[in-house]
């Protein structure tokens, strides 16, 4: 006996290395999991509460994979400067840009910073998304970075989410110290006082960031607490990130506009993900995409995310990425609807989701689309007919 099955879909099952397609389907859970998956003549017995999905598309639960979801302010203004020609990268060396919002969030607290990521989280669960990950890196101190994540987890309890939380105090260097200082400051302070609060580390290795051997530096701390790493590589030039990555066996290396392909085959050697984040390419008129050919090439595992923050990509919505990494990188459906399910998810080191599959949660997106290139095809506008969460209606 079933507790509940989903009957009258079309899965997309994310099984094997294509969608998985099962016309004519039904899921069935028990307890948070799930228990059968197949064609819906073949289900094995009654459940306890049967829902008609009328034809809807179900997929794994949307997992957006790389986000800056909490923070204080705007940068509307930068968006109007950069309209007249200053660049991302200018205001950025003026002191503002991640910096101008590091001044807004150390001016809010933990609720203020929660009550204002919770819209943008709305949207993105309105759109299906039941697993997100989300930074810190706007506070730059052991106080605000710690709010920050504390943020984060609650969110997670206050919507039907799974939240996963990155510290990346090495996102920029704040006023008052000097780059090295503020390594060691990483290293010593921040990285061991709000450990408890985060499941990953991530850094800006880059230009505009901090160099290879720093980012080294803070990995090791990280792996020395037992932290999983993450890493923001190569993306306004090649430093080298995606190797860096891969050899710290980092769970992501995310961005990659300039990784080269030594770097990426690494990367897939390692089991490090490739995290696409198209919308921030587009937002700061990126014009040196990713290698794809060469990700494919070396048979890395590509996710797609979101990377919404108030910089370089103020984009509330995941489908968008669908179309965006389709559009922009010539990613296949497949590609992109694995990129936010299934290697999403390993980008996350959360093997118990991202497919629709026994033993694996049950936790479903259901769209009413005709076929599933719709989720890539469509600009605006939102499909997502239901959410389930750990087996329940959410
Ligand atoms: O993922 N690259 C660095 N960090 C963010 C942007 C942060 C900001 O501009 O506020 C990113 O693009
Ligand atoms: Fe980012």
């Amino acid at each position: 006996m079933f507790d509940a099955v989903w009957t009258n879909a079309n899965l997309a099952t994310m099984a094997g290395d294509g969608l998985g397609i099962i016309e004519d389907g039904a899921v069935a859970s028990i307890g948070q999991d799930i228990a059968w998956v197949g064609p819906r003549k073949n289900l094995p017995g009654p459940a306890t509460a049967t829902y008609d999905c009328a034809g809807d598309w179900i997929l794994p639960g949307l997992i957006d994979c790389h986000t800056h979801l909490v923070f204080a302010g705007d940068r509307a203004e930068e968006f109007e400067r950069r309209l007249t020609g200053v660049t991302y990268e200018q205001i950025a060396r003026e002191g503002g840009g991640i910096l101008s919002t590091v001044r807004a969030t150390r001016a809010a607290t933990e609720e203020t910073l929660a009550a204002a990521a919770l819209p943008r989280l709305n949207a993105l669960l309105a759109e299906g998304v039941t697993t997100i990950e989300i930074k810190s890196g706007y506070g730059l101190d052991l106080a605000t970075e710690t709010a920050m994540l504390r943020a984060a987890r609650r969110l997670g309890e206050a919507r039907t989410v799974t939240v996963r939380t990155s510290l990346l105090a090495a996102h920029a260097v704040p006023p008052g110290f000097t780059q090295a200082d503020y390594i060691a400051h990483v290293i010593d302070t921040i990285l061991p006082g709000a450990a408890p609060y985060a499941d990953a580390v991530d850094a800006f290795c880059d230009r505009i960031g901090f160099t290879p051997a720093e980012t080294d530096a803070v990995f090791d701390a990280a792996r020395a607490l037992g932290l999983p790493v993450k890493l923001h590589a190569d993306q306004l030039c090649d430093l080298g990130g995606a190797a860096l990555a891969a050899r710290h066996g980092a769970l992501s290396a995310d961005h990659l506009e300039h990784a080269n392909p030594a770097g990426l085959a690494a990367m897939a050697a390692a089991g490090t993900v490739a995290v696409l984040l198209p919308g921030a390419g587009y937002f700061i008129r990126e014009t040196h995409h990713p290698d794809i050919a060469a990700m494919r090439e070396s048979g890395v595992r590509m996710a797609l995310a979101s990377d919404i923050n108030p910089g370089s990509c103020p984009a509330r919505s995941l489908l968008l990425m669908l179309n965006l990494g389709c559009t922009l990188y010539r990613l296949t459906v497949a590609e992109a609807l694995r990129g936010v399910t299934c290697h999403a998810a390993a980008a996350l080191g959360l093997p118990d989701r991202g497919m629709l599959a026994p033993g694996l949660r049950c936790d479903l997106a259901l769209f009413r689309v005709n076929r599933p290139a719709e989720l890539c095809y469509w600009i605006g506008g939102n499909p997502c007919a239901g959410r389930v969460v750990g087996g329940m209606s959410a």
